[in-house]
């Protein structure tokens, strides 16, 4: 989503904020903008460009501005489309402060019609212009007082706001506000940070402050003081900051994504590397304070409920099969976003899990806040270490994927899976469902399935981009269908072929076909068959792949050793070894991966950086 970047201090801000917002362009890249106090002329300038932040980077090499307080914004627009005029920094009527925010205001169009009343003129079609007019006006009914006029602006928004607003008569200050979305500050030498995310600064100083919710801050060079939205002062405190910055590049491959996909089996390795070597403590208390919590306390455990968004819920739906069939325990991954609008019933032995590959997503977040209302207790499966699901969830388990900079989710969908195998199998064994010797099996067989994931990508490589893509790749719809665990999998295909390749796509369980769908089939909409390792599951999918070719369908299938109808009727086809039915969607991941790759690249799509859409989806 959008990201904002603010600094202070004794260097010039421009190339600071710039690599802050560069480390956090994956959260939104379709428009970029920068403002300081400019040294030569004491007055607040600004420069903004539609696209990427390299646009914005060019614009400032051409024409400088720099000073020793600067903001940034990288936007993923929500109200208004990408422009020049709706990319942030936003200003007052008079240019006389700037503002750049994360968030939504949901208010905004009563606000800005009371404020156009008032005389104030509007030049963007964004709900964030009107933080700075209102701020304005609030200087103005407030004789100028910055902390009354701050006061009364949050006092009147309504909605999610991370924002950081910079005043031309306050040529030493920042003022960062905070509701529901998050923002830190990292602590310097006469310099001050604020960030959307810690990873904009990490590296430049080891302490760090997240703003707690609904408070905002006076930041200069060397001081911090904070306020809830009440006026009352807040103590601060310091987290040391062992985040590093890794500069992550493509490493000879032409796209992230496609370094990703073959990170995979590593990926898997270090996850679970890691979850053997903690059994004990294995679910940190996210604050560091308590001891690990044992997984004695899982026995427990009665059910367990899933949430997250996008590729993460697909993980947790996949999640659902190892826990009730390995561990006993009834699961339903809900999909976040819907979660905490349905009626909820609560219960005393439930383990709610947030699962998110950016610890950061709004609406998984504002679900484990909605559980924490009810008394709930939760626990996240994450793969950012410094995220806000992990400071506000109560245990966290941290997969090991490394920094994903694909917005399409690959190699952190397979850790995740991984992680949920893994936990499915140790809950099993400390409830003695599952032997010891059993539970390491499951390791050793979830090690090998990551072993064959990889050799799956060297066995089709050149079929996929030679022969398989090329014969799907100007279909302009695709249907997909699974059974069991391979359902859930078919979805995730279906979303990875929306997002990077732009194809109309759509997954069903595979029963569900003459219910329907099958209207839909002709030569020109290809359906592509997940089989499945189980012998009965196995004929029933072949029944619908039959059904399918008799309707002159295409059919692309995905089958395990030994299925010889299944594999002489389809059109393309990729074949696996048999594994346990719960692995089989690991090994049949990287090649699908893999596909949707290759069908994106024929298309010229922007695969790494999918139109319209972000990594890290902080609004609801
Ligand atoms: C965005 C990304 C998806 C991701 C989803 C959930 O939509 O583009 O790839 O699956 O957010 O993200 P999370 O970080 O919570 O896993």
């Amino acid at each position: 989503m959008c990201s904002v970047v603010g600094y202070v201090g004794h260097r010039q801000s421009c190339s600071v904020v710039l690599e802050g917002l560069s480390r956090l362009e994956y959260r939104g890249y379709d428009s970029a903008g920068f403002a300081c106090i400019d040294t030569r002329t004491q007055q607040l300038s600004c420069a903004k460009a539609v696209g990427k932040l390299s646009s914005l980077t060019q614009q400032l090499q051409q024409n400088p501005i720099d000073g020793s307080v600067g903001i940034g914004h990288t936007r993923w627009a929500t109200h208004g489309v990408a422009s020049q005029a709706n990319a942030h920094p936003h200003f007052d009527c008079f240019k006389t402060l700037s503002v750049v925010h994360n968030g939504i205001i949901e208010n905004y169009q009563a606000l800005k019609a009371e404020l156009e009343s008032k005389g104030h003129v509007f030049v963007s079609a964004t709900d964030s212009e009107v933080i700075a007019h209102l701020f304005e006006q609030s200087l103005v009914d407030h004789g100028h007082c910055i902390s009354k006029a701050t006061t009364a602006l949050v006092s009147q928004l309504h909605g999610a706001y991370a924002c950081i607003i910079v005043m031309q008569n306050q040529p030493d200050l920042l003022i960062a506000i905070r509701k529901s979305s998050p923002l830190c500050i990292g602590f310097g030498t006469q310099e001050m940070f604020i960030a959307s995310d810690v990873l904009a600064f990490a590296g430049k100083t080891d302490k760090v402050a997240f703003l707690p919710e609904q408070t905002y801050a006076f930041v200069k060079q060397d001081s911090v003081s904070v306020y809830t939205f009440n006026n009352e002062p807040v103590a601060l405190s310091l987290q040391k900051l062992d985040v590093a910055w890794l500069a992550t590049d493509k490493a000879g491959y032409e796209h992230y994504m496609l370094k990703e996909i073959y990170e995979q089996k590593s990926a898997i390795y270090k996850t679970i590397t890691a979850a053997c070597q903690n059994e004990d403590s294995l679910w940190h208390f996210a604050n560091d304070q308590a001891k690990s919590l044992s997984f004695a306390d899982d026995k427990q455990l009665k059910s367990l409920k899933i949430l997250g968004c996008g590729t993460s819920w697909h993980a947790g739906r996949i999640g659902e099969f190892f826990f009730e069939e390995v561990a006993g325990l009834p699961t339903t991954a809900a999909l976040a976003s819907e979660f905490r609008y349905r009626t909820f019933f609560p219960s005393k032995n439930t383990l709610y899990c947030a699962i998110s590959q950016s610890g950061e997503t709004a609406d998984t977040l504002e679900a484990v806040r909605f559980l924490h209302g009810q008394g709930c207790a939760t626990t996240t499966i994450t793969n950012v270490a410094s995220s806000t699901l992990v400071r506000e969830c109560g245990r966290y388990f941290l997969t090991h994927a490394g920094p994903e900079m694909a917005v399409a989710s690959t190699k952190a969908f397979t850790t995740q899976v991984a992680a949920l195998y893994w936990l499915a199998n140790r809950i099993a064994y400390e409830q003695g469902t599952v032997t010891l010797s059993g539970y390491n099996a499951s390791n050793d067989a979830l090690l090998m399935a990551g072993e064959l994931l990889e050799n799956g990508l060297e066995t089709y490589r050149s079929y996929i981009f030679q022969t398989v893509a090329p014969a799907y790749a100007a279909c302009e719809k695709f249907i997909f269908i699974g059974r069991h665990i391979t359902y859930p999998f078919a979805l995730e295909a279906a979303l990875k072929l929306k997002e990077i390749a732009y194809i109309f796509s759509q997954a069903y369980p595979a029963g569900e076909l003459k219910h329907g769908p099958l209207a839909l089939i002709d030569e020109d909409t290809p359906v592509c068959v997940f089989s499945h390792p189980d012998p009965i599951m196995y004929q029933k999918i072949l029944s619908n792949a039959q059904e399918i070719k008799a309707r002159k369908g295409r059919v692309l299938a995905f089958v395990f050793e030994g299925q010889t109808e299944l594999i002489q009727l389809a059109d393309h086809v990729f074949v696996f070894p048999i594994v346990h039915p719960h692995l089989s969607v690991v090994v049949m991941t990287g090649v699908m991966q893999l596909l949707m790759y290759a069908i994106a690249k024929l298309r010229g799509c922007d695969i790494d950086r999918p139109r319209n859409l972000a990594k890290s989806v902080t609004v609801e």
